[in-house]
């Protein structure tokens, strides 16, 4: 188990670079089965999501080359279809596999990927989306059997926007003849970036960003090199780390645009906030003044992956802070450990009452998942004396060498394993 280990008060201060977006390059490698001419992904952070994801490809006879920060992938010689069970299962993000296997083999099987700590994470709108391209789908002892022998272009009017319904559904339309439509599909950059990743590699898909993305099919698929956008998740947890520590630290290699919600946030907390084509520059002041209110929504709304390290934030501001996880049904499995330091906050249903403190104090307190432990972090590097952030491996999944990077510019912050 791994162990992060924070001396908190120390004030924040410098610059660092923002790596590449772990929710943008996780799409990018199920789509290199799009093709069987060699990709590369520059600049791809050493996360373990991403690794799962890289081993998951390997274990279907893929070829996954690293060279420093690129990585060469050559899926010219995949020999199955079926996503491996064990691998399946821990990353959720291999649902993003069926599109392009459908699109490259006509077939796909897959284990049910199954819940996680922050939901149910259901794949309904997956398979609706592909039944409406007139794929067959047989669930059956907890596996996905998919047959696209009768594929062909159509129509997709998504429920929900999903990131992924919307990715998975793009991707299987790709080689498909003839025009897809996705209507209420999903907004994000990282559908954005994906979608200029595939048209780097010849492929036709018009209005990613909007709530209509039309995809006109080609015959094949040509090989790219490709560095993904960086990744506005962690630049925003990186800002809130300046937040809390009154520090003053300048972001490079930042999209502004890419979270204007937080940045609005911050901005209304007392921070002065300093943007530029790609650096985002965050100036605390001495104490917070509360948000009185955040919903997270799809893009461009407040991001549900951003709410639990501002739920940190918001835990020594000046007030009251109601905070609403619209997004996934159980994405508060932060707030007893951060009552433990201290922290004063009720949950009812889907929102959290947040009363600031004037201070945390250190405590033994365990991560729970991925944008929880993020959050324990920053409240260990306010808190005043020793935390001790249990199952630090959760953040590792999408924060590459955090503990680093926050030493670098100042935090008393150490791993153990
Ligand atoms: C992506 O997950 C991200 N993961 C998540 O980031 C992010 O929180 C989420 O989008 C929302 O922005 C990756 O990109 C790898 P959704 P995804 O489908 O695609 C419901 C992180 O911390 N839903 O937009 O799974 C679902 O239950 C992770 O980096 C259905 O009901 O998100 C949820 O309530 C966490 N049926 C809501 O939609 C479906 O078929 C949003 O899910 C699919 C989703």
């Amino acid at each position: 188990m791994q162990q992060i280990t924070i001396f908190g008060g120390n004030r924040l201060q410098g610059s660092l670079e923002i790596e590449t977006a772990k929710n943008a390059i996780l799409p990018m490698i199920a789509g290199c089965l799009l093709t069987s001419a060699p990709v590369v992904l520059c600049k791809v952070p050493c996360i373990t999501d991403v690794q799962n994801m890289f081993e998951i490809l390997r274990r279907m006879g893929c070829v996954v080359q690293p060279d420093g920060d690129k990585v060469c992938i050559d899926t010219s010689n995949i020999c199955q279809h079926e996503i491996p069970r064990e691998l399946a299962q821990a990353i959720r993000s291999s649902i993003f596999m069926l599109g392009p296997l459908l699109a490259r083999q006509k077939k796909a099987t897959v284990v049910f990927p199954g819940g996680c700590d922050i939901g149910a994470r259901p794949i309904d709108l997956h398979l609706s989306g592909l039944r409406d391209l007139q794929v067959e789908i047989c669930e059956q002892h907890g596996y996905i059997y998919c047959n696209g022998e009768r594929m062909k272009a159509g129509v997709v009017h998504l429920d929900y926007p999903s990131v992924g319904a919307t990715e998975n559904i793009m991707m299987a339309a790709v080689l498909l003849k003839g025009r897809t439509t996705i209507i209420h599909c999903a907004k994000e950059p990282e559908i954005v970036d994906l979608a200029k990743f595939i048209n780097s590699m010849g492929g036709k898909i018009k209005g990613a960003g909007t709530d209509t993305i039309t995809i006109d099919g080609v015959s094949k698929l040509h090989g790219t090199t490709y560095t993904p956008m960086p990744d506005r998740i962690v630049c925003g947890t990186y800002a809130i780390a300046s937040a809390v520590t009154q520090g003053d630290v300048t972001l490079t290699n930042a999209r502004p645009q890419d979270i204007s919600a937080l940045l609005t946030k911050l901005r209304y907390s007392g921070c002065q906030v300093k943007c530029k084509r790609d650096t985002i520059s965050v100036q605390a002041p001495k104490r917070l003044r509360s948000v009185l209110n955040v919903e997270t929504q799809p893009y461009p709304g407040f991001p549900t992956d951003l709410q639990a390290p501002f739920l940190a934030m918001q835990t020594i501001s000046n007030g009251i802070s109601v905070i609403t996880e619209n997004v996934f049904e159980t994405r508060f499995k932060h707030v007893s450990e951060l009552v433990r330091m201290g922290a004063k906050i009720t949950v009812k249903n889907r929102t959290a009452i947040v009363q600031g403190v004037p201070s945390l104090y250190g405590a033994e307190v365990m991560a729970q998942d991925l944008r929880g432990g993020a959050a324990l972090v920053l409240a260990g590097l306010t808190a005043h004396g020793t935390t001790t952030i249990k199952n630090a491996q959760y953040i590792d999944r999408g924060y590459e060498r955090m503990e680093q990077k926050l030493a670098l510019l100042g935090a008393n912050i150490s791993r153990q394993s």
